[in-house]
């Protein structure tokens, strides 16, 4: 019951995505989720460009199965990331920023599915306009960059926008089983989740960062800000968040800065690189000179959290579906847990359309 078009398209056993994060979904995570009969995205955007074939390796020493990798294409290693991509048998590419209609091609051309996040169903309809073969929807209570339309409102719009053409899979606020038969019910191909991947035993976030995330019991608090970088991003709120939410132009200016300059360390992106990625975002998503360096030095704050384990110096981002995860389970027990929960949640319905 629950081989969909999604599994077929991906060759993984069931419909359940573990999505990129940044800093997050590492390869042993991925090959984690792809293990346990999932299928797990690598998160390009915050790999070193001079690590990111060491980590496509390793990711096929940890598993067999197939896997995908998650860019952007303001990335300055985006062309090199393709290259990489197409030259190891990568079976599929996830980004929310779409790349130019050539890297689109070449990626297609090699078979590689092409899977973006959408926010809204006119956009679900130029990504598969420019040759999108899957379409995953993120309702408002997903974490990480998020629009404003709760899954339950979007996803039915989406699937009716382009489910006949293309399979659909739903993130935003999904954990079990139960909000995968309902994803289903709307249409949906699978369910794609973040911040329950990020909540296991396999994610290499530090335990005192993670215990924030156990703690946090109000999705209230975990709030879609545009303090960080001038899109909306849902963080749980800590320290930093506060100080950013209250800071004015100036002091968010040095701070991008300062931050900028960590970055540019960490990947080895010139400074002209990282300059030519703030000036793209600023054309394209309309974001003043300070949001724009921040958005090209978000994931630098996020670090200090996710991985030097300092929850209050860095950012929490992080769906609403925090609030009601109790537990850190591995891959292999979460994807059989939402599975068997899936088929009992059916053959319940079932019996009663009997
Ligand atoms: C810590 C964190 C980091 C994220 N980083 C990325 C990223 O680098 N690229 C991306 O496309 N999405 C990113 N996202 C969004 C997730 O891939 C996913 O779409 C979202 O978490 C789904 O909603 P859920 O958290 O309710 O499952 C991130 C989300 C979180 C929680």
């Amino acid at each position: 019951m629950l081989q969909t078009r999604l599994t077929d398209k991906l060759g993984c056993q069931y419909p359940i995505v573990q999505t990129a994060m940044g800093w997050v979904a590492d390869p042993n995570l991925v090959a984690g989720s792809c293990n346990a009969g999932g299928f797990g995205f690598l998160a390009g955007a915050t790999i070193p460009p001079e690590e990111m074939e060491r980590d496509l390796l390793r990711v096929k020493e940890l598993t067999d199965k197939p896997f995908g990798v998650n860019f952007h294409m303001y990335q300055p290693n985006a062309a090199a990331i393709v290259e990489l991509v197409v030259r190891h048998g990568v079976r599929a590419v996830s980004y929310s920023r779409s790349p130019g209609a050539d890297m689109i091609a070449k990626l297609k051309d090699a078979g590689v599915v092409c899977m973006p996040t959408v926010g809204l169903p006119k956009h679900a309809i130029k990504a598969v306009e420019l040759g999108a073969d899957v379409i995953t929807v993120q309702g408002g209570e997903g974490g990480g960059h998020t629009g404003a339309i709760p899954t339950t409102l979007l996803l039915p719009q989406v699937v009716a926008a382009v489910g006949d053409k293309v399979p659909v899979v739903a993130a935003g606020g999904f954990k079990d089983g139960d909000g995968l038969v309902a994803a289903m019910s709307w249409g949906a191909d699978g369910i794609a989740m973040g911040t329950r991947f990020l909540m296991s035993k396999e994610s290499p976030v530090p335990r005192e960062t993670l215990q924030r995330y156990i703690e946090c019991k109000d999705p209230g608090v975990i709030i879609r800000s545009t303090a960080m970088d001038g899109l909306p991003q849902r963080m749980i709120m800590n320290q930093l968040l506060e100080k950013l939410e209250r800071a004015g132009p100036l002091k968010k200016l040095l701070l991008a800065v300062s931050n900028g300059l960590a970055f540019r360390k960490h990947t080895g992106a010139s400074l002209i690189g990282l300059l030519k990625s703030a000036i793209a975002m600023q054309r394209d998503d309309g974001l003043t000179a300070a949001q724009a360096i921040m958005s090209a030095n978000a994931p630098m704050i996020i670090q200090k959290a996710m991985v030097s384990g300092q929850p209050d110096l860095g950012v929490l981002p992080s769906g609403q579906v925090a609030a009601v995860i109790d537990e850190l389970l591995s891959c292999e027990d979460l994807i059989k847990g939402i599975v068997e929960q899936a088929e009992q949640r059916l053959s319940v319905l079932a019996a009663r359309a009997q």
